[in-house]
Order: structure tokens, then C-alpha cells, then sequence
């Protein structure tokens, strides 16, 4: 009896058999056939490669069968936009698509993308080609490639930055995204470069990190990077590691592609979807920093100069929001927050509007889900601040505001176990009503599953998504997870035990928060409060008394292959 295929075998035998960046005509296709007639090899897994997902019926993970949600015959379409560098006509661009195929709304993402919803088959041909026209592309914005290429929004601008890398940034993304030597790896790979020193792209939690170092070299001051391998969240959050390397301006390409090529080589990491990522073979398969160093010098045949002492940022909270002057004499960028990064057609629009008018058409997205009109007059900044304002997007807001993430959750996603977008947007005007004045920097991260696409493991507050039956009904809950951060007080969140329903969420944040207030030490942060304290201690402050811990339970059943990110 032949033994039946398993996920990952059946996901590696299709990308054996094609790749799906030379399929456009088959796109084209399915368009005039529509929904029904396109073959699950296609809706599961090629489409990915054009940043295609199906997308959920709202049920989330409970809309199917076998721990599969429901797919509703629309697409997200995810665009990928590098350093999050973007001009007014690209943004209206985006506005005009979501308000013709993608009901007039729009995500930015926690890689600086945006994601459309509601896209028909029949539609798709269109958006990729006016997307094109316009210089972007979904061309690896999902799948098992190089994903986009996330830096500091305000490389080039920041007077304080250590260089601006955002060439290289666009340059590797020009030839890395869809070129067909990366079509086939095996598993989703991420990569950040940064110049600034607050390492605001989170180079901790990709696959390559780069972050801008000097150094005194034949008695001139040289600048290069530092490299990270291997970080990522999901179910099992691995922070990057560091190697011994000083990877000069032009050894920075050739490291990406190296890192790229050691792990399309990594056969092993094929054998399973949830271990494929480059991080277990830390995880599991034994490296070190000094093994995988000597495998990446062999691969881009050259040895790296030894690493240069950093200086990792101490509070490396920065959504860059409010006004700040540029090194550009006279001009300063304006950032606005975006509440869990949900946007609308028309306040896109009127957004690019005021970009042109108020500035020079420039705008950028950050990693907090959030947008900067940039190249601002200084005479032009609080008009313009006014404006964003009113349009739904504040430059002075509350920590909450500010630091709301949250991802697709089961209004989009067919892996979700909670709604998390409107629920996010709940939980910040709650917080405002309930702890005014709040005088902290915050990451409060919603993540509908285990999954982590809203980063809650990198959360001063990290929130993941549970059902709990309450009267007899599954209604949504959230388990806690403290005290994440990045930077020189880089930590994984501590699950602490403590979980309620959704509704029960702001109250026991009210009091954790309120304690804080009361019993921290002078000028003591909430990262390095949250350090101090047991996680016992901070149940008890979340549940306003002693409780016995809950486990943190993980997923019932491994994502089935048509559902992963
Ligand atoms: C096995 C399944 C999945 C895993 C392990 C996973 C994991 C992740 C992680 C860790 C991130 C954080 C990105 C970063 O590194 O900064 C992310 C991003 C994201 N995920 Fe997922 N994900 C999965 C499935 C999905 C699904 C089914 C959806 C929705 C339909 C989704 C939507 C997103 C979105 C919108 C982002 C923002 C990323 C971007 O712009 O590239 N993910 N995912
Ligand atoms: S964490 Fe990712 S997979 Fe899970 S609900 Fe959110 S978007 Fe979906």
C-alpha cells in the first residue's frame, strides 16, 4: 500500500514541480474561470508566491474542518514595499484598489506591506499588473521565499542614524524578490537592515539582521554591520543570534544571498512545515554561532573581519510617531498612529493628498503598523499634524494607541482563534477611559493564535488568543504573555499563567498597570518592572488576587498545509 504523502512532502513535490513566479499566465486564467475551478495546489500553495492567500469566511479557525478554516472565494493580497519607502501615487495606487476590488479596506502589516482584502480571482490579473505600473509587486510577499526586505522608515532622514542602508535594502530586494534562484526554500526567510541605532525594524526576530556599526580601520572610520541569523517567533520564538562578523557595505548583498543559499541547501529543515524555519537548526539540529559562521564563510567564500562591540538600544520602544525634525535642513517627517494598522480607501487617499500638499509626495510605513508623511517644511508640520488627525490617524497619541498591533485575526484569517482588529481598537479606548495620563512607552500586541503574526512574544504586553466557554458558549479569551522586549534588555514574553475572557481583558490590564504606577521604583520602566517580578507576582497583579496558573495550551493539531503564513 503506498503510504500517503505527508505536508511537507506534498508541499516540496510542488514547488519541485513548478514555479509559481513563471505561472502568471495561469492567473490570468483562473480569472476567467473563476473561484471554483482553481486547483487546490494553486489556492494552497502557489498562489502565495504573488503574495495571494485565501482568505477566511470570519469563523476563523472554527469556519472548517480538521483545524482548517473556511475559505471564502476572495484573496488577501499582500504588497510589498521595502524599507517601507513609498511615493503619494503608489499609496493612491492602494487606495483606488481597495476601494474597486478590496471593499475600501486596507492593513499595513508589521513587515511595513500592505494587505487588501476581498480580492476576486477576476480581479487579480488587474491589481498585480497596476501595481506593477506603478513600481510595486506581491512577488514574494508570502510563501516560502524571501519576504520583504524591513528597515528603519526613517533611514536617510534621522539625524542621529549611523548610516542610511536603505539602498541596499532596495537594491537586495530588486534581486532577491521573485528571482527564481529563491523560489524554493524552505520555509518563509526574513530580513532587516538598519542604520538607525534604536533598531526599530526588530532585527532580533528575522532570519537576517543587520544593524549599522563603525569601526576604526586602516585609521579611517569605517561603516558596516553587525549580522543576526536565525531569529523568528511563531510557537516557538527563538531571538537571533550574533555572529564574530563585520560585514562591510560591500560583503552586505553577498552575506543575504549566502544566508539564503545555506538555507535553501538545509535539507533537513524540509522534513517538516512547523521545524522549517532557519532557526531550528539551533533549535534542533545543534549549531552554534561558530558552526554557522563556517558553513555562511563557505557558502559566500570569504572570510568576515571579527565583530565590532555595539551598542544595542536600552529601551528600544520608537513607532516614530509625532513631529520630528530630519537631518534635512528645514524639513521634519510626521508620524501619525494607525490603530492596529487599519486603514480605509479614502483616508488613504486623502492621506497621499496630504502628503503632496503638506510635504513632497514622500510617505513610509513602520513595523508598528503605523504611517509617516516625511519631508515636511517645518512650517507645514502642524497643519498637516491637524489634518492627519482628523482623518482618524493622531500624531499625539495615548501609549495605547500607539502601541496597538494586531494581526489579520478571524475577520481575515482562516487560522484564527479570536476576532483581533476590532477587539484591539476596543482595548486601547478602554485603557484611555480607565488609566488617562498613562506616563509609559507600551508594545500591546493581539495575536489571534499561537502563530504570532502580531509579535506578542516581543510585547511588553502580548496577548494570544484563546476560546474559553463562558455560559456554556465559546466566547473569546487571551492568554497573557509579559514582559517581551528587544534591544539590550531583549527578551521572549513570559507566558504567566493568566488568562481571561476578551470582555475581562482592559480590567485586568487596568490593575497590572495600576500596580505598576504604585509600586515601581523611581524612573523604573515597565520592561525592567516586568523583569523584577515573578510570574506569580504578575498573575496576581492581572488577576487582582492570588490564582493558580493555566498552561498556555498550544495549538490542538500542526496547521494544516493550506493555512500556513
Ligand atoms: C503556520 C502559520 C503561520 C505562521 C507560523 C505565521 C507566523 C507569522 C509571524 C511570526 C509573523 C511576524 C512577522 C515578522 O517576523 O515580523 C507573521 C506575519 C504576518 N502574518 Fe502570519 N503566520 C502564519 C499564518 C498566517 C495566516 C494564515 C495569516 C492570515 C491569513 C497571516 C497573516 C500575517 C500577516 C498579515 C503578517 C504581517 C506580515 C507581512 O507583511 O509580511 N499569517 N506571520
Ligand atoms: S496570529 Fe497569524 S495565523 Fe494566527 S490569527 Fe493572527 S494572522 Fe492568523
Amino acid at each position: 500500500m503506498a503510504t500517503k504523502e505527508t505536508k511537507a512532502q506534498r508541499v516540496e513535490r510542488l514547488k519541485r514541480e513548478k514555479n509559481p513566479w513563471e505561472a502568471l499566465e495561469e492567473i490570468r486564467g483562473f480569472a476567467r474561470v473563476g473561484f471554483p475551478a482553481i486547483p487546490p495546489e494553486w489556492l494552497g500553495t502557489y498562489m502565495r508566491w504573488w503574495g495571494v492567500y485565501t482568505q477566511g469566511d470570519g469563523a476563523g479557525v472554527l469556519g472548517g474542518a480538521n483545524g482548517e478554516g473556511k475559505a471564502l472565494p476572495y484573496f488577501m493580497v499582500r504588497i510589498r514595499i521595502p524599507n517601507g519607502i513609498l511615493r503619494s501615487s503608489q499609496l493612491r495606487a492602494i487606495a483606488d484598489l481597495s476601494r474597486r476590488f478590496g471593499r475600501g479596506v486596507a492593513d499595513i502589516t508589521v513587515r511595513q506591506n500592505f494587505q487588501l482584502h476581498w480580492v476576486t480571482p477576476e480581479a487579480l490579473p488587474e491589481v498585480l499588473e497596476t501595481l506593477q505600473q506603478q513600481g510595486l509587486t506581491t512577488l514574494g510577499a508570502c510563501g516560502d521565499v524571501i519576504r520583504n526586505i524591513t528597515g528603519c522608515p526613517v533611514a536617510g532622514l534621522d539625524a542621529d542614524e549611523i548610516c542610511d542602508p536603505s539602498p541596499l535594502a532596495l537594491e537586495a530586494s530588486r534581486l532577491l524578490a521573485g528571482n527564481a534562484e529563491f523560489y524554493n526554500l524552505p520555509r518563509k526567510f526574513k530580513v532587516s537592515l538598519t542604520g538607525c541605532r534604536d533598531w526599530c525594524s526588530y532585527p532580533e526576530i528575522n532570519d537576517v539582521g543587520l544593524t549599522a556599526v563603525t569601526r576604526q580601520f586602516r585609521g579611517q572610520t569605517e561603516t558596516g554591520f553587525s549580522l543576526r541569523v536565525a531569529g523568528g517567533l511563531s510557537t516557538d520564538p527563538h531571538l537571533a543570534v550574533r555572529l564574530n562578523a563585520f560585514v562591510r557595505w560591500n560583503q552586505v548583498i553577498d552575506t543575504i544571498r549566502g544566508v539564503a543559499e545555506l538555507f535553501r541547501t538545509a535539507d533537513g529543515l524540509r522534513e517538516h512545515r512547523e521545524r522549517a524555519r532557519l532557526k531550528f537548526l539551533f533549535l534542533r539540529e545543534g549549531w552554534t554561532a561558530e558552526t554557522f559562521q563556517t558553513e555562511l564563510e563557505r557558502v559566500v567564500g570569504f572570510k568576515f573581519d571579527p565583530a565590532e562591540q555595539e551598542l544595542a538600544p536600552h529601551d528600544i520602544y520608537r513607532d516614530h510617531i509625532g513631529i520630528h525634525p530630519q537631518k534635512q535642513e528645514g524639513l521634519s517627517f510626521v508620524g501619525a498612529a494607525v490603530v492596529r494598522g487599519r486603514v480605509s480607501a479614502d483616508q488613504l487617499q486623502a492621506v497621499a493628498e496630504l502628503s503632496e500638499r503638506f510635504g513632497s509626495g514622500d510617505l513610509r510605513t513602520t513595523v508598528m503598523q503605523n504611517l509617516l508623511v516625511v519631508n515636511v517644511p517645518h512650517h507645514n508640520t502642524s497643519s498637516l499634524a491637524k489634518e492627519l488627525t482628523d482623518l482618524g490617524f493622531p500624531v499625539q497619541a495615548s501609549p495605547f494607541v500607539r502601541g496597538a498591533i494586531a494581526c489579520s485575526g478571524t475577520e481575515f484569517c482562516k487560522l484564527a482563534i479570536t476576532e483581533t482588529k476590532g477587539f484591539s481598537r476596543w482595548l486601547t479606548e478602554e485603557l484611555d477611559d480607565r488609566l488617562p495620563g498613562f506616563d509609559q512607552e507600551l508594545k500591546l500586541h493581539v495575536t489571534g493564535c499561537p502563530n504570532s503574526c502580531g509579535q506578542h512574544w516581543i510585547a511588553d504586553i502580548g496577548l494570544e488568543g484563546k476560546k474559553i466557554k463562558s455560559n456554556g458558549a465559546l466566547v473569546d479569551a487571551y492568554y497573557f504573555c509579559l514582559g517581551g522586549s528587544v534591544g539590550a534588555l531583549q527578551s521572549i514574553a513570559r507566558p504567566v499563567g493568566y488568562r481571561c475572557s476578551a470582555q475581562e481583558v482592559p480590567e485586568a490590564i487596568e490593575r497590572l498597570l495600576r500596580q505598576y504606577r504604585v509600586t515601581r521604583e523611581p524612573g523604573e520602566n515597565l520592561r525592567r518592572y516586568f523583569a523584577r517580578h515573578s510570574n506569580e507576582e504578575l498573575r496576581q497583579f492581572l488577576a487582582g488576587q492570588q490564582v493558580d496558573p493555566v498552561e498556555r495550551d498550544l495549538p490542538a493539531a500542526a496547521a494544516p498545509h493550506t493555512v500556513e503564513g
